[in-house]
């Protein structure tokens, strides 16, 4: 690996050389989803929240727009789209940001999904093949967004089918969904994994299955709904970080965002 690709990657996921958890915060939704719940007013709702993540995952136009100039925060560049949920199928995405303009944004890392099983898989894996290649030529780190066809459950078979595939075609981070099972899927995935949150759940779930994901082996969370959908992202996002990056158990966590309600 080389020294720019080893540096942004620590930059984005600062618990790696500890052992610890990192916190990406994921406000890239609208990117198919138009003004998501909680993030109507982008900037208003994610600036308070920056000093709490230790990366941010989102689109061009929202870093262009909504994020200051002046941050330090590593940013993680979604550069696929070209779906809106308006349609049935949400798999046809392709390269729609350049190298070079990821570059000219001063961006950490690259985010890209691949379908794996949905009906444009060939053309996401393909894709997302000839992204690494030019990536890795800048020392780029690339994380791949991992879904699983529509039909198919997010369980150990599919969601680690999806990693590892993942892997193999050269993805430095791998973003899935927390399974029972979880530490297989850790075991066959030799790169760090990061999950998502998923739809929104109450807020001592979401705490309890992301320590679960790090007691598992994952690197840290890419958890956006549950956090800036919450009654207080501020609180929320403190107590991810307390569990993911603290150790701190959830139920403690609850309490401390409970009682600075
Ligand atoms: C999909 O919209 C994005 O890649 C999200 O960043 C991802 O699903 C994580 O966000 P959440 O925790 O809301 O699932």
């Amino acid at each position: 690996m080389s020294w720019g690709l080893r540096n942004r990657l620590d930059r984005v996921l600062p618990g790696l050389p500890n052992g610890t958890g990192s916190v990406m915060f994921a406000i890239d939704h609208g990117y198919f989803m138009g003004p998501t719940s909680g993030l109507e007013n982008p900037r208003e709702t994610i600036v308070p929240l920056l000093p709490h993540a230790d990366s941010l995952m989102l689109s061009r136009g929202i870093l262009q727009n909504s994020i200051p100039k002046r941050t330090n925060i590593p940013i993680v560049l979604r550069v696929s789209s070209g779906n809106s949920i308006l349609n049935e199928d949400l798999s046809n995405e392709k390269l729609c940001v350049s190298i070079e303009d990821a570059i000219r944004l001063n961006v950490s890392a690259v985010a890209f999904s691949i379908y794996i099983g949905g009906a444009y898989e060939h053309q996401t894996i393909v894709e997302f093949s000839k992204l690494v290649n030019d990536a890795h030529s800048f020392g780029i780190p690339v994380l791949a967004v991992t879904a699983v066809g529509k039909d198919m459950n997010r369980d150990l078979r599919y969601l680690s089918l999806a990693s590892r595939i993942a892997v193999e075609l050269g993805a430095d981070i791998v973003k899935t969904y927390y399974c029972e099972g979880f530490s297989d899927l850790i075991a066959a995935c030799p790169v760090p994994v990061v999950i998502a949150g998923g739809k929104k759940v109450p807020e001592l779930d979401a705490l309890k299955f992301a320590r679960n994901a790090i007691s598992d082996g994952a690197a840290g969370v890419d958890m956006g709904r549950n956090i800036f959908q919450s009654d207080s992202p501020e609180n929320m996002i403190q107590a991810v970080r307390s569990v993911v990056v603290q150790g701190v158990d959830p139920k403690e966590a609850y309490e401390q965002y409970k009682s600075s309600l």
